[in-house]
């Protein structure tokens, strides 16, 4: 495998992992069969970050909308992120990675919140990569739920309204300490958002591709991260402000 040899690599990386179902439909199994080979994707997106020394991945594993799916698909999910965590921490936890899981995690069985908690608690002092798994995940909840901290702090007397800028207010949002999305990806031909990290997103590279996720592989990752190399990011100004920069 090659490396990427500019030194453009995005500090933060956001996957969609879609694709799954129709990975499944196509070698005519159960689309929760598609679930679990994406595990194996999991492991290489993860080991491609630790090689390419990128120091934030964040990964939409469900969403606040897929408690629309089928009952038997949503327990099948469940199901597989209880084994996943019991299977995969270990690993995770010795090749440093902290592990966090942003969304609505009260939605969840205790069983399988247990083991989120556990998880971030056993892998909080890791920094060789911060994996953060979104789950029961929303954007648009979370700028609600930014803005109902906010809110609070005001109605307590703790916050004039006035000191609520972009800064302040991005502090409450999930992962305001980590570096703000760089590359998002999107596995399985679909180009929309789907309501992943609409805040942080503002100004990422986007990137998309047909492969379906449980196909993705480190060769992919390093399609994407190549791409991204090769992208001008202005922030506003001029390319040639750029260029001089
Ligand atoms: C993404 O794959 C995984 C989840 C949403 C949990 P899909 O299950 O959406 O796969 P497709 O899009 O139907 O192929
Ligand atoms: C987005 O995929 C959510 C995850 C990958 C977890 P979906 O398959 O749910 O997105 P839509 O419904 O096609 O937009
Ligand atoms: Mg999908």
């Amino acid at each position: 495998m090659t490396t990427t040899e500019h030194k453009h690599v995005p500090r933060h990386i956001g996957i969609v992992m879609d694709g799954n179902g129709r990975w499944a439909k196509a070698r005519h199994r159960p689309r929760s069969f598609g679930h679990n080979a994406g595990r194996k994707a999991v492991r290489e997106v993860v080991e491609g970050c630790l090689r390419q020394g990128v120091e934030s991945l964040t990964l939409f594993a469900f969403s606040s909308e897929n408690w629309l799916r089928p009952e038997d698909e949503v327990s099948a999910l469940m199901d597989l992120f209880v084994r996943a965590l019991d299977k995969e921490v270990d690993e995770l936890h010795s090749n440093g990675v902290r592990l966090r899981f942003i969304g609505e995690l009260d939605a969840f069985e205790e069983p399988l919140q247990k083991r989120m908690l556990v998880a971030m608690k056993r892998t909080a002092s890791n920094d060789k990569l911060h994996m953060n798994i979104a789950v029961n995940y929303g954007g648009r909840w979370d700028i609600v739920q930014a803005a109902r901290k906010a809110a609070i702090a005001v109605a307590r007397g703790d916050l004039p309204v006035e000191a609520i800028d972009e800064a302040a207010f991005n502090r409450w949002t999930c992962l305001s300490e980590l570096p703000p999305l760089d590359l998002f990806i999107r596995t399985g031909g679909d180009r929309r958002v789907s309501n992943f990290l609409l805040w942080q997103l503002a100004y990422a590279e986007l990137y998309f591709t047909d492969t379906l996720w449980p196909d993705f592989n480190q060769v992919s990752l390093q399609h994407a991260i190549d791409d991204f190399a090769r992208r001008e990011r202005r922030f506003g100004r001029t390319g040639d402000q750029v260029a001089q920069a």
